[in-house]
């Protein structure tokens, strides 16, 4: 294994795996992440942004690897947040750069952040170029990919974009390149990262997309802050991102539902078979098995978003409350949806599931269905019809 990471001559990765992070404020990141730096070597020696706090001494060390850090003259400062920026005090006293570039929203976060008003900022804007020597760097503003002060970096002669959080993925590996790691594996991460932290701003990234593309650059390698980095056919990634910005959903159903008996469970059965009968492709999700993330990830592409819950306490389940709270702050797009669940008196959940679902803008053409303690075959063909007429809708009618 190559412990120094060349992307090209001069540049290159000076990150950190992070192998046991396990939640990232609320997403489940099963197989941990990375968070990418990169170093560049020129007359004005660069580096691209740094690392979580926890891991700044393995920043500091593979930075080594290459130069001592008091030699950085130029800071760039792609996005604030603290999974990037929590490294910078400690790099900004140990390099004493010249400069540290940063977008305006970028110095107004950095201030919140650190509150160093004599750190030597230098506000940048989209189509700046900065020579670094034998490179010119330019800007690329990125606002709400994935916070306000986001940019993007380019390095024009090498075709090198740091992407900053575009184009990421929450996965530890050994390996630094796409073309190191499983396919299919990473763009179950990739899509997993894009429905879980960019898809509020799924409209900006088609307009970011169409605008790159307009200008013209060329990209030969695509360089994000987490996960690999995309050196084979990088453009795969972009042309990924702008399906998935579309949102254009599939002919699929998702049967998502927690349950205090089993009989909310047995009705999400009996709703799937309504789904089988007419060739809708379903999955079924109990939110006591599956995490909140896991759920997006297949929304993403998902037609019909069906959801169930026991009534509780008059209310939905807490995870149901929970899945419905996360999901509303992440605004997916084109979907129908429903209700359903089994009561012992008063029976509110369904009708509060309702509610949220039109809160979300989901088209939900069907009062739900509410059965009380333990389902009866008669109930459960109310079940049935249900998936019928969400399959009938997936396909097409109104
Ligand atoms: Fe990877 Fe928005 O931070």
């Amino acid at each position: 294994m190559r412990t120094i990471v060349k992307l090209k001559e001069g540049i290159h990765w000076v990150g950190a795996v992070d192998w046991n992070v396990r939640d990232f404020h609320g997403y489940s990141t099963p197989k941990g992440t990375t968070y990418n730096a990169y170093l560049v070597l020129d007359e004005k020696i660069t580096l691209f942004d740094t690392v979580k706090g926890s891991l700044q001494s393995d920043l500091i060390h593979n930075i080594y690897k290459v130069i001592d850090p008091s030699k950085i003259d130029y800071l760039v400062v792609n996005h604030v947040e603290p999974d990037h920026s929590g490294s910078i005090r400690d790099l900004v006293e140990r390099a004493r750069p010249e400069k540290i570039f940063c977008s305006a929203r970028g110095k107004k976060a950095l201030l919140q952040h650190f509150h160093h008003e004599d750190w030597p900022y230098e506000v940048v804007e989209t189509g700046q170029e900065v020579s670094l020597g034998k490179r010119t760097l330019q800007f690329i503003e990125t606002r709400m990919v994935h916070w306000p002060d986001s940019m993007f970096s380019y390095l024009k002669e090498d075709g090198v974009l740091i992407s900053s959080d575009g184009f990421g993925q929450h996965w530890a590996t050994s390996e630094r390149f796409n073309d190191d790691v499983d396919h299919a594996e990473l763009m179950f991460h990739a899509k997993k990262y894009f429905a879980n932290i960019l898809l509020p701003y799924a409209p900006l990234i088609s307009k970011l997309i169409a605008q790159v593309a307009e200008s013209g650059l060329k990209v030969d390698m695509i360089a994000p802050d987490h996960g690999v980095i995309w050196r084979n056919s990088p453009l795969q990634i972009v042309a990924a991102y702008d399906e998935w910005a579309k949102q254009e959903p599939k002919q699929k159903a998702l049967i998502i539902y927690d349950t205090m008996w089993r009989s909310t469970e047995i009705m999400a059965k009996a709703i799937s078979d309504g789904l089988a009968e007419n060739q809708v492709t379903f999955k079924i999700m109990d939110l006591s098995a599956t995490h909140r993330s896991d759920v997006i990830t297949e929304i993403l592409d998902a037609r019909a978003v069906i959801v169930g819950s026991s009534t509780l306490n008059n209310n939905m389940l807490p995870r149901v409350a929970d899945m419905l709270c996360y999901m509303k702050g992440l605004r997916p797009q084109n979907k129908i949806g429903a209700a359903f669940g089994s009561y012992g008196w008063s029976g509110e959940a369904v009708k509060l599931i309702t509610k949220e679902l039109e809160e979300m803008k989901f088209d939900v053409a069907h009062p739900g269905v509410r059965l009380p303690y333990v389902p009866t075959h008669e109930g459960l063909r109310e079940c049935v019809e249900l998936g019928r007429q969400m399959a009938k809708r997936i396909k097409g009618a109104p």
